[in-house]
Parts: C-alpha cells; structure tokens; sequence
C-alpha cells in the first residue's frame, strides 16, 4: 500500500526530528512527574469521550498494542520506542483527516504531545541511542499496513486508553 510506505518513512523522520531538537526548547531537563501525571490522567479521561465519537471497532482478532509491544515501551532504555509510537499514533492516526477535527475539540493531539516531550526527561537509567526498531514496534507498523480504510483509524482509537494507561504505569515505576 503505497500509503503506508510513504507514510511510514515520514513518521520515522518526523520523531527523529522531535526528539532531538524540539523538545529541549519546552522543557527543563529534569522530570517533572507531578505535571506529567495530571497531564496523563487528564489525557486519559478526555480519552474516554473522544473514543465515544467513532464507530466501534468490529476487528477482534488483531490487536496493535500487544504484550510484546508493552513490554517494550516500559523498558527504561527505549526512550526512543517511547517517543517514536507516541509521534507514530499522532501522525498515522489522530491527524488523519477523518479524525483531526475531533480530537481538537478535546486538544487530544496537543496533550499527548506534551506528555510525550515531558516523558523524554523521565526515565531511570540513561536511553539506548541504537536507532534499529524493535520487533514489535515493526509489527505494529506491518498490522496497520494491513487493515485496510477507516478500520484501521477506528481500532487505533479504540486502543488508545490502552495507551494512555501504559503511559500511567511508565510514571508509576518512576517512584
Ligand atoms: C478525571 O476523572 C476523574 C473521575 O471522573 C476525576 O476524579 C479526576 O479529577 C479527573 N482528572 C482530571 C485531571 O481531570
Ligand atoms: C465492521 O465495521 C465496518 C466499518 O466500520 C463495516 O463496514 C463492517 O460491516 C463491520 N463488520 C461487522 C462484521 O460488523
């Protein structure tokens, strides 16, 4: 699908981008939890009445946030995991036409934009810099490729609490 290819590359760049100029101009360097979790759970209850405004995903035997894929986004290490799927479900999902103008009327897109620029200050120990994908974030990307049309967009927005809530456990192993 030539969607996909094109679409694909230009996320890769875009995070490449976001993660090493901008986020330094918003920010001090050092974690800010207390923000980051006010933020979270302010994402995550606009979350529940975003979702409330699409069709119901009807696709019940694949699912793009996978164990694996979880696994991997809580590893202290893959700061660039962590940022390269948060700017991969903007760019792929909510600023898709389809979806754009709803998720302005919850600021969806600028809120997870600022948990994704704080979360890159909250971390453990210091990030793995290698820039080869992970296994799973790969097979999300090949998933996406496969569910063809509007589908696609409805599953990911169901899955987005998924997401959120994976952010909420990240800052919960911060303590
Ligand atoms: C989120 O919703 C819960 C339950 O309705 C509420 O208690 C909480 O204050 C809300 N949080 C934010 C940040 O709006
Ligand atoms: C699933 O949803 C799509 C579009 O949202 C619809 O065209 C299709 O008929 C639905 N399939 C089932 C089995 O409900």
């Amino acid at each position: 699908m030539k969607f996909c290819n094109s679409l694909l590359s230009m996320v890769y760049l875009t995070s490449l981008y976001v993660f090493t100029c901008e986020t330094k101009i918003f920010h001090p360097k050092h974690c800010q939890r207390a923000q980051l979790e006010k933020n979270t759970e302010d994402l995550y209850n606009k979350t529940v009445s975003f979702k409330r405004l699409f069709p119901k995903d009807n696709i019940t035997d694949i699912q793009l946030l996978t164990k694996q894929l979880k696994e991997d986004f809580m590893a202290q290490k893959n700061c660039n995991l962590r940022n390269n799927l948060l700017s991969f479900y903007i760019n792929t999902f909510l600023e898709n036409t389809l979806v754009k103008e709803k998720a302005k009327k919850f600021k969806i897109i600028d809120k997870l934009m600022v948990i994704q620029d704080l979360l890159l200050h909250c971390k453990k120990s210091h990030c793995d810099q290698k820039e080869t994908e992970s296994k799973s974030f790969r097979e999300l990307k090949k998933k996406t490729c496969q569910i063809h049309g509007k589908r696609v967009l409805w599953k990911a927005i169901s899955e987005m609490d998924i997401l959120v809530e994976w952010i909420q456990e990240y800052i919960e192993e911060m303590l």
